[in-house]
């Protein structure tokens, strides 16, 4: 099969089209063949050797999280999937070293979910990493109803899914972007949106999500409030009594399939910017690295160019 791989850590240009051995499934695994998987900013610091302290896999290694596809093939003793049926999951890569930017992908039935309905199935592979980050990270900051919750990075992958399921939670979402993306974080479900131009009020939230590395987003917590931020290297200071808490994203596909049930009710919406081939898998590293990707950078094998 073909993948995209990785040599030795170093720039985009490490990453090149090879051809590996198609994976076999293993006990309570499935194959899948991709339809698609995406690009995020974690396979950029993987790629680049920034967390190598954390990969213990040997190269080659395939990169990717995210997955779509159909399931080619069952493992003995799968009894969630069949073959043929549409899904999505998530395989932290960098944990495990099963990578998601090939032609085939075997992995565990547990960490996958029934793809959602009435989407494209390429369209699909945006959803479970920044999906499950979004949900996961809320989870911890358990927002109740009417409260008022500020989200940093409002319309980036994470941040637009956190805007989207903590309005329909009825929670009051204010949101802090960029000044051209007002008016999309508006269309997410945020109630108010602050820009560097015009800053959120000093405790005007009850707690805040971060997902853009602004650790002086706190400011704009009350006394005594919750945050929680998914940016290890920026992480808030926990001052005037606010709960400061670190999330980081962990595989779960009964999670993954109750967000696809939630696209399937067009609650949750699902935003692609790109769809590159294989071989377009190091410029899709250079466009995140870049800034101002808005929606998903999506990898399809099938794609030719
Ligand atoms: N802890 C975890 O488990 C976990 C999981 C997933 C992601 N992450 C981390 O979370 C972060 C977000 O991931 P993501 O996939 O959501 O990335 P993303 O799609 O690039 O979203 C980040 C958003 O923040 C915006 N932003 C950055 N700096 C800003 C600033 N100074 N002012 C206003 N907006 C700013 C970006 O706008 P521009 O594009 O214009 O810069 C973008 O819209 C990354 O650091 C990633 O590594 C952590």
């Amino acid at each position: 099969m073909r993948a995209s791989v990785l040599h030795r850590y170093g720039g985009p240009e490490e990453l090149t089209v090879a051809e590996l051995p198609r994976p076999v499934p293993g006990p309570g695994q499935i194959l899948v063949r991709a339809a698609a998987s995406a690009v995020n900013p974690v396979d950029i610091e993987v790629r680049s050797g920034q967390a190598a302290a954390h990969v213990s896999h040997p190269f080659p290694m395939v990169l990717g999280w995210d997955l779509s596809g159909t399931v080619e093939e069952c493992g003995s003793g799968v009894t969630r999937f069949a073959v043929g049926d549409p899904v999505v999951a998530m395989s932290a890569q960098m944990a495990t070293g099963v990578g998601t930017h090939a032609e085939y992908v075997a992995l565990d039935a547990a960490l996958a979910a029934p793809a959602p309905r009435g989407v494209d199935l390429v369209e699909a592979a945006a959803l479970p990493l920044a999906g499950l980050t979004a949900d996961q990270a809320l989870e911890l900051l358990a927002p109740e109803p009417g409260s008022t919750l500020l989200v940093t990075g409002a319309v980036g992958a994470v941040g637009g899914f956190a805007v989207q399921l903590a309005a329909e939670r009825g929670v009051k979402v204010l949101a802090l972007a960029r000044p051209s993306d007002v008016e999309a974080a508006k269309a997410l479900g945020a109630h108010e949106v602050f820009t560097a131009e015009r800053p959120v009020p000093h405790g005007a939230a009850d707690l805040l999500l971060e997902t853009a590395g602004q650790p002086g987003a706190v400011d704009g917590v009350r006394d005594g409030g919750r945050a929680v931020s998914i940016v290890p290297t920026a992480a808030p200071k926990a001052e005037r009594g606010i709960d400061v808490r670190m999330s980081f994203v962990e595989q779960d596909g009964d999670r993954l399939a109750r967000l696809s049930r939630l696209v399937s009710e067009s609650v949750l919406t699902l935003r692609v910017g790109e769809v590159f081939s294989l071989a377009g898998v190091a410029e899709a590293h250079r466009r995140l690295a870049a800034g101002g990707s808005r929606g998903k950078l999506l990898i399809a094998p099938d794609r030719a160019v």
